[in-house]
């Protein structure tokens, strides 16, 4: 049974890609990862906050040092041995020269335009493509929705103009009209959405007073809502989808598929399960493959989505009307 499969333009020998974690920091867990059968690994992300700080204490120091604006120089190609941003490019270059799996870096974007630039120096190094995980949080009252949804064009535009690898987006489903902005997202020219990211959430202590993070590991059910939208949308987008959240198992996978992604993110399955699952993962898919008589992942990708199913109105349902009856 052949699971290799495209996603970004990219060549995956599966469809199961590691997300974005501390499962994807180091050279070592990348070859472990790859010697496992992942299809390729998005490696941890570098976070705005990181790029941001760092670009803007340069700026200070060398203006205070020579009076130059940096802005005028390529400012990342000296000064920063050393730093956040020369480590994650070494990442980088290390992932590139140790792994042959393809490897797409992260940046974890929260509002500005400043680690844009940064970006090229990602693609300088190797990296095969480039996940920008992005997300505004909704929390400015006096901001209109259209106008916080204009940030994610603005900075799409921006950064496709600066490099050329693929590039995909990993969004979150808080939009007021998500399926729109899904497909307007799949048309501004980025390669890939990942549907969806999941978030670090805060739980609320009642014994001692005190606000806590509640778990951060998903679990198998929270595929549903990343499945949903899948099967909706597959069929209506510019671009690969891949999944992400929930998917736990070879039956994630391919219900994923099955809705019509691309190929699909796991991390919180393999901090449970360990590397080495990745195996147990990858065979249960091409044996329930062999049982059902598909050869390759495009036999069956998106026989269920929603402009496929038989019964396509029940991807739209959200009441339980019929249970409750
Ligand atoms: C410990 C941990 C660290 C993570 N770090 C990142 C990160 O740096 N960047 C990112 O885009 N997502 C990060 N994520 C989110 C995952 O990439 C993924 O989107 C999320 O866990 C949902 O997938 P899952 O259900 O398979 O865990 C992290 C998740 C976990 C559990």
């Amino acid at each position: 049974m052949d699971i290799s499969t495209t996603y970004m333009g990219l060549a995956l020998e599966s469809p199961v890609i590691v997300g974005s974690s501390g499962l994807t920091n180091a050279v070592h867990k990348l070859k472990e990862i790859q010697d496992a059968g992942a299809g390729a690994v998005v490696l941890k992300s570098i976070f705005e906050e990181e790029i941001a700080y760092e670009y803007n204490d340069l700026i200070k120091e060398t203006y205070q040092k020579t009076g130059y604006n940096l802005e005028q120089f390529d400012y990342l190609d000296f000064e920063l041995k050393g730093k956040k941003l020369h480590a994650y490019l070494e990442l980088i270059n290390q992932a590139k020269a140790g792994v042959r799996m393809p490897v797409i870096a992260s940046v974890n974007c929260v509002y500005s335009h400043e680690w844009v630039s940064f970006a090229s120096q990602i693609a300088k190094s190797g990296a095969d493509a480039l996940e920008l995980n992005m997300f505004f949080a909704p929390t400015d009252l006096e901001q209109e929705s259209n106008d916080l949804e204009k940030v994610y064009f603005q900075i799409v535009e921006k950064l496709l103009e600066t490099i050329t690898i693929p590039v995909s987006l990993k969004i979150s489903y808080y939009f007021s009209n998500l399926g729109r902005m899904i497909q307007q997202l799949s048309e501004t020219g980025v390669s890939g959405l990942v549907l969806f990211n999941r978030f670090f959430s805060p739980d609320i202590d009642t014994d001692k007073f005190e606000v806590k993070p509640s778990f951060v590991f998903s679990s198998p059910s929270d595929i549903a809502i990343s499945l949903r939208w899948m099967a909706i949308m597959s069929q209506r987008v510019n671009c690969d989808l891949a999944a992400s959240t929930g998917v736990h198992d070879a039956q994630g996978v391919i219900k994923h598929i099955l809705a019509g992604a691309q190929a699909v993110q796991m991390v919180s399955t393999l901090y449970k399960n360990k590397i080495p699952y990745l195996k147990t993962v990858n065979r249960d898919i091409q044996n329930w493959m062999e049982i059902h008589g598909f050869n390759t992942l495009a036999d069956f990708r998106g026989k269920l989505s929603q402009s496929k199913a038989d019964n396509p109105a029940i991807y739209d349902r959200l009441q339980f009307m019929k249970y409750y009856s």
